[in-house]
């Protein structure tokens, strides 16, 4: 057995589209982590009852309502509490995730507006120099949100829009879902083949993905042209 610290994370969920990348995360996190402390912001609730159809009300939230399994290591907390222990720097986490991340948060976030649970604790991951990785998803984008979006970069936040990409030749959505999981958890620092890595060959097994990456290649080498 490893003597590895399994890590603390917060999960804001917000009320982007997206809700089937933060469940997927969630999953994943439950079996990786120590602690995975969660947020949902009220347009999150109202976003994944749209996207899901799933309808959970936060101060009776447990994990099986999400990841169809029960789980000590989850915590739920009202966006208003913001005297929650994760509204504190001295309670100790590896960072936080906003996945989806609204244009609305993500402006909250990049100026310092405290105004609820999820801003604070955005804003906690900040000032202590902790690991912030946010997900934003919005189209077109104004100046604004790439205004905010630059301001977070500058401050060491890893931005990783929900932009998929078709190169691996998804079949399902699951398999776009996985592609995004995966880009988000290497932003985390936890590397997990959720789907083959460009230049890796496919695993047979899992039978889900897609094409060698040799036949990729050739697609689009410049010597075909
Ligand atoms: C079904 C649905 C989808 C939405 N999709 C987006 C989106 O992709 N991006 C976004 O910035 N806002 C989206 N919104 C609007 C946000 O939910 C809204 O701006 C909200 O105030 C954000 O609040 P929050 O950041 O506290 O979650 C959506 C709203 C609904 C109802």
């Amino acid at each position: 057995m490893s003597d590895e610290k399994k890590p603390i994370w917060i999960v804001g969920i917000t009320g982007a589209s997206g809700m089937p990348y933060a469940l997927r995360l969630l999953d994943i996190l439950e079996g990786v982590c120590e602690e995975v402390h969660v947020v949902f912001s009220e347009a999150a609730i109202r976003v994944l009852h749209e996207e899901q159809g799933v309808k959970i009300k936060p101060s009776r939230l447990a994990a099986e309502q999400l990841i169809e399994r029960e789980s000590r290591r989850m915590f739920f907390y009202d966006n208003k509490d913001i005297g929650a222990a994760i509204a504190s720097g001295s309670f100790l986490t590896e960072g936080m995730v906003i996945v989806p991340c609204s244009m609305g948060t993500l402006g909250a976030v990049a100026n310092g507006l405290c105004q609820n649970l999820i801003h604070r604790a955005a804003d906690v991951v900040l000032k202590e120099g902790r690991r912030l990785v946010i997900v934003p998803r919005e189209t077109p984008l104004s100046a604004i949100h790439l205004r905010n979006m630059l301001a977070l970069s500058e401050m060491q936040t890893r931005i990783v829009p929900a932009m998929p990409g078709f190169y691996q030749r998804p079949k399902i959505l699951e398999d776009i879902v996985d592609m995004m999981v995966m880009k988000i958890l290497d932003q985390m620092g936890i590397h997990r083949e959720l789907v083959p890595r460009w230049g890796r060959d496919r695993d047979e097994k899992k039978g889900r993905v897609l094409a060698r990456s040799s036949e990729l290649f050739s697609l689009y080498s410049p010597d075909q042209e």
